[in-house]
């Protein structure tokens, strides 16, 4: 049997009325490149994903989410057959306490809006605490200052296996680069690439000695695509 990965990308959207939201900027262009490059290394991709305009990589199954709250639902559900799990998407940290069924009315504002935010769940922190010993996590994080700093402190936190990460710069890019850390201190520094090239990168540092890599301690070789990591 193949090994199973899962990729989250993308942003969530939480709705404030029937038509406007609180977002972010991702694209979910680096979600998908390591969907696409997890299919090519063997794996069989699930890859859940917010509101993007990408198109689907070829053999990847795909299910389209909008809020934090149904991510979570489809990556809780996902993440139990999961070798590999790399949350890529860019969460939206907050929802508004009420969304109204119909527009709001700026007339009606006065000058002066408010809206009253609730914390979304932490999908990832929600995944360390019931992480299988057999499974990879994958953390990602954009940091617009002390990047080494924050990004140690949510492997920490989060109970990753590896954090990815970004300067804020990349967000929405065809590029990226990336500090790369892994749970017992070692950091790599990857350097400013194409978005899918980074991919394939990152993934060699993740997938060496996977046990279930198809290239993995030389496991699973007959009638399995080889790795071209
Ligand atoms: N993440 C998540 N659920 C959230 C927020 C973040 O699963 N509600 C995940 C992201 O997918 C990413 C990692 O946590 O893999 C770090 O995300 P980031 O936005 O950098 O960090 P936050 O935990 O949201 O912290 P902050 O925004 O305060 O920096």
């Amino acid at each position: 049997m193949k090994p199973t990965a899962l990729v989250t990308a993308g942003p969530t959207r939480e709705y404030i009325d029937p038509v406007r939201y609180l977002s972010n900027a991702s694209s979910g262009k680096m979600g998908f490149a390591l969907a696409h490059a997890l299919h090519r290394a063997g794996f069989r991709v699930t890859l859940i994903a917010g509101p993007v305009d990408l198109s689907t990589p070829k053999g990847v199954k795909r299910i389209d989410v909008v809020t934090a709250v149904d991510m979570r639902r489809q990556v809780l559900i996902a993440a139990k057959k999961a070798d590999i799990i790399f949350m890529t998407a860019a969460v939206t940290d907050w929802r508004p306490f009420q969304r109204y069924s119909t527009k709001m009315k700026r007339t009606r504002s006065r000058g002066e809006q408010a809206i009253i935010l609730k914390t979304n769940p932490d999908i990832l922190a929600q995944l360390g605490k019931r992480k299988k010993p057999s499974q990879t996590l994958v953390g990602f994080c954009v940091e617009t200052n002390n990047l080494e700093r924050n990004a140690r402190q949510k492997l920490r936190e989060k109970k990753c296996d590896w954090i990815v990460a970004n300067k804020a710069t990349s967000i929405g890019s065809n590029t990226s680069q990336a500090l790369l850390i892994h749970k017992n201190g070692k950091t790599s520094t990857l350097p400013q690439l194409p978005k899918n090239k980074l991919a394939t990168r990152i993934l060699s540092y993740v997938l060496r000695g996977h046990p279930r890599h198809p290239e993995g301690r030389g496991r699973g070789g007959r009638g399995q695509r080889r790795a071209v990591l």
